[in-house]
């Protein structure tokens, strides 16, 4: 296990992590994990500490750690054939296979999946595909992108401006002036506690409808939404906010990216969470559950509408000049047809939505009525707990004071890895797809102990 003894140094010494706070690390000052090994919704570490990871590494190991299946459709397509590029018409077996599989799951009036990496650079291509769009429409006026505050959409230049949290701006030069953050549809911080959620609704669909009048509707090409606000909260829409936003989008001929990076392929019980919560997207983006995470890759899904004007733009234009060398990389697809067999044959979709909801009643029998917890929300496989000072003022922490962190840290020495969201005391959960109500069962009563070493009793029992 440990047959380098130099490995934490050498981690500290050379290699340079996403996302962490790089001068304590470099330094030694903040713990690393060095994960060795992984089985169901287990991992393990180099000290052979075994953790339960209820955040599926970054809600992407969808279908658990150590499926042979996958490892094996990775290996034989790197034996027969590694490598090969998707340009001027190529493709191979596993990506035309996957193309149809994806098609065949996806939302109605799709037509077309175009292969990147990451969901980043899958939303790059889906705001390059809008603006193309409107140049051949003769629109060149219609680009701007509409996102919401904590909607996360990536770190790039571009999608990092989409992402509406404030620790992917600060420093960086962002938002691009091209992008436009309206309200998010986050009920609990809703700045006005007056406010029924049809009154909260009603404020955001009013909020768009007043950017598009000052911005000029023939300005704001797309409207991009993760259909469940993910890293900005792990937060459910209020009812009616998808009924109240869409024919906003649809009478001022507003594309919609439904960026489903977190929720396609089953997160919230239903296959796409375009599916779950009724939305007509014209862009649907894919990443993370599509391979779970076994080999990166990600996908562009567009409507047979953005096709046809896509179709159009070549025949006028020539060749679509936007491509990476790795787009639709054969073991990226071989890992994606196994995954998506796999999630169909264990019926993955199904237990997201039954255990699901198991595991947010249960966190919120253990937890609902504790003094500091505000809020204990979830659909399908995702839960979130959120942290307050005080309960009935719903009061806030000093962020300074990183509860969430805190109560994190404490959960992770019970061997359960939670995430604490990046902007407010938010615990958030996203376990595997394949967890069992015992494992729910495990999650819960660690989360509950750990809340208890940090903030104290949950409720005086009887
Ligand atoms: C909704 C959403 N979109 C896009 C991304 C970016 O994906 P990636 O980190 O693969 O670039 C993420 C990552 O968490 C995400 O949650």
């Amino acid at each position: 296990m440990r047959d380098n003894d130099l490995l934490d140094r050498w981690d500290r010494e050379n290699f340079f992590h996403p996302s962490t706070h790089l001068a304590k690390h470099a330094r030694g000052e903040a713990p690393n994990r060095i994960v060795t090994g992984g089985e169901g919704v287990y991992i393990a570490d180099r000290d052979g500490k075994r953790f339960l990871d209820a955040f599926a590494g970054l809600y992407c190991v969808n279908v658990g750690y150590g499926r042979p299946e996958i490892a094996e459709a990775i290996a034989e397509q790197a034996r027969e054939l590694a490598y090969y590029h998707a340009y001027v018409g190529h493709g191979t077996e596993a990506a035309i296979t996957l193309a149809k599989m994806i098609l065949d799951r996806a939302p109605a009036g799709m037509s077309k999946v175009y292969f990147g990496l990451g969901g980043s650079d899958a939303n790059e291509t889906n705001v390059k595909l809008v603006w193309y769009v409107n140049n051949v429409l003769g629109r060149p006026e219609k680009k701007k992108i509409v996102s919401r505050w904590r909607g996360y959409h990536g770190s790039g230049l571009m999608t990092g401006s989409l992402t509406g949290l404030h620790l992917f701006h600060k420093t960086f030069d962002l938002p691009l002036p091209q992008v436009l953050h309206t309200e998010a549809p986050y009920y609990f911080r809703r700045a006005d506690l007056s406010m029924s959620e049809a009154d909260f609704v009603a404020y955001c669909a009013a909020e768009l409808e007043a950017m598009i009048a000052r911005e000029g509707a023939e300005t704001i090409a797309a409207f991009i939404a993760e259909p469940v606000l993910g890293t900005g909260g792990l937060v459910p829409p209020p009812r009616g906010y998808w009924e109240a936003i869409q024919p906003i989008l649809e009478k001022h001929d507003i594309l919609l990216i439904a960026d489903e990076v977190v929720t396609g392929f089953g997160r919230l019980g239903s296959m796409f969470g375009s599916d779950h919560y009724g939305l007509r997207p014209d862009i649907v983006t894919i990443a993370k559950g599509l391979t779970s995470a076994y080999a990166p890759l990600s996908g562009s899904i567009v409507s047979e509408k953005v096709w046809r004007v896509l179709e159009q733009g070549t025949d006028e234009l020539g060749p679509f000049g936007h491509g990476w060398t790795y787009s639709a990389h054969p073991i990226g697809a071989a890992a994606g047809v196994a995954n998506l067999k796999l999630i169909d044959s264990l019926g993955l979709v199904e237990n997201a939505g039954t255990t699901g909801a198991y595991l947010t009643a249960a966190m919120t029998r253990a937890l609902g009525g504790h003094p500091q917890v505000g809020e204990v929300r979830g659909e399908g496989m995702l839960c979130a707990v959120e942290f307050v000072a005080d309960r009935e003022s719903r009061t806030f922490f000093d962020p300074a004071e990183g509860v969430g962190a805190k109560v994190a840290a404490a959960l992770a020495k019970r061997g359960v890895i939670a995430r604490a969201m990046p902007q407010g005391d938010i615990l958030g959960f996203a376990p595997p797809l394949c967890l069992t109500q015992a494992e729910a069962d495990e999650i819960v009563a660690r989360t509950a102990d750990a809340v208890e070493e940090v903030l104290g009793r949950a409720v005086a029992e009887a």
